[in-house]
């Protein structure tokens, strides 16, 4: 399938793998470029640009395929050393950069000339607009549905993305909720060049995370994911556990005067407890509602072929089928 996303990043299907903190590393990122899709090392999971620098050489022993990076730009007032990061990525001879969080604008000369493809995350057609005039090549239009930070406004895709299509000149990928080939027809349809995945890629063999995670996202049901830190305008959809019921405790107790000093136990350095040593209760972790997609954990290949096979079979079968004035039957509705 040949769409602006695959030109735009020389990869053979529309499928990016979103930055993941604790998951996005060299073996994540190779097995999703190995498979002919977008694998992207989260930039900040290394805690130096030394570290960032090792992991892109690392990965790029495992593939000769091009794969990104992802910067995400916190809130923070002491902010990680970015323009190390962006040398890193340069020196490193990477092509595609995922922006997330804040605007990149600043960043923007730096990685333009380098020659570097930049993918800005937007929760909103707003911030979408803001990329493109930034001089982004593409978005990232990430949904309610999303795992991890669906921003304030509380727009699903199946509105988000028609909204994306009707303003955008730049191509845009689905992402938030993506699982299968239906969700790659379904975007395509609304006028996406392509999809964006996280939790799906989490439940794969490839995965560098503990089993105990992988089991959690086959276990779970799209009910089990919850919404935090509203009150502090950085919302995060994470999966329900032990910590994440206290969490939930405290906001209810706190209301509007919530601080995240209040909560730190239960967001800080939650993610080595969770992704390496397998503790589901630690606390809060990024997972959308598409884990209710989720019942297997095949390797990323596998997953990649299944969803270009279903897309194809969807609309070459079903989708013409209805014009053809086919009878449909539910066999063709359930592919996954
Ligand atoms: C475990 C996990 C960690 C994530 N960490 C980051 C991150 O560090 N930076 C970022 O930009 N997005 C992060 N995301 C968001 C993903 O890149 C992606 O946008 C999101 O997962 C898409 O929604 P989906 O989970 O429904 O596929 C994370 C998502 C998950 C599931």
């Amino acid at each position: 399938m040949k769409t602006a996303i695959t030109e735009l990043f020389g990869i053979q299907h529309p499928i990016i793998q979103g930055g993941m903190h604790y998951v996005g590393f060299a073996e994540m990122a190779a097995a999703v470029s190995n498979a002919g899709g977008l694998g992207i090392i989260t930039g900040l999971t290394q805690k130096t640009p030394e570290l960032l620098a090792k992991e892109i050489a690392r990965c790029r022993d495992m593939t000769d395929r091009p794969f990104g990076v992802n910067l995400t730009f916190l809130p923070t007032l002491s902010a990680p050393p970015y323009p190390e990061y962006i040398a890193a990525i340069r020196e490193g001879g990477i092509k595609a950069v995922e922006t997330a969080g804040r605007s990149p604008e600043a960043y923007m000369p730096a990685l333009k000339a380098a020659g570097i493809k930049v993918i800005h995350k937007c929760t909103s057609v707003r911030h979408s607009l803001k990329a493109e005039k930034i001089g982004c090549d593409a978005v990232s239009v990430d949904g309610f549905e999303c795992g991890g930070h669906p921003g304030e406004d509380d727009i699903p895709n199946m509105i988000l993305l028609p909204r994306a299509a009707d303003e955008l000149k730049i191509p845009f990928v689905a992402s938030g909720g993506m699982a299968d080939g239906r969700s790659l027809v379904g975007a395509l349809a609304m006028g996406a060049s392509g999809m964006n995945m996280g939790t799906r890629f989490v439940a794969t063999k490839e995965a560098p995370v503990h089993d105990n995670v992988k089991q959690a996202l086959v276990k779970a049901t799209e009910l089990d994911t919850v919404l935090v830190m509203r009150a502090l305008r950085n919302t995060e959809r994470v999966l329900r556990n032990k910590g994440v019921n206290e969490l939930l405790e405290i906001e209810r107790e706190k209301g509007a005067s919530l601080k995240i000093d209040d909560i730190l136990d239960q967001v800080a350095g939650v993610y080595p407890k969770v992704m390496v040593d397998g503790q589901m209760d630690a606390g809060a972790w990024s997972c959308g509602m598409v884990v209710g997609l989720i019942h297997d954990i095949p390797t990323v290949k596998e997953l990649i072929d299944r969803i270009m096979a279903e897309a194809e079979g969807i609309i070459r079968q079903r989708l013409t089928g209805f014009l053809d004035g086919e009878i449909e039957t539910q066999r063709a509705r359930a592919v996954a």
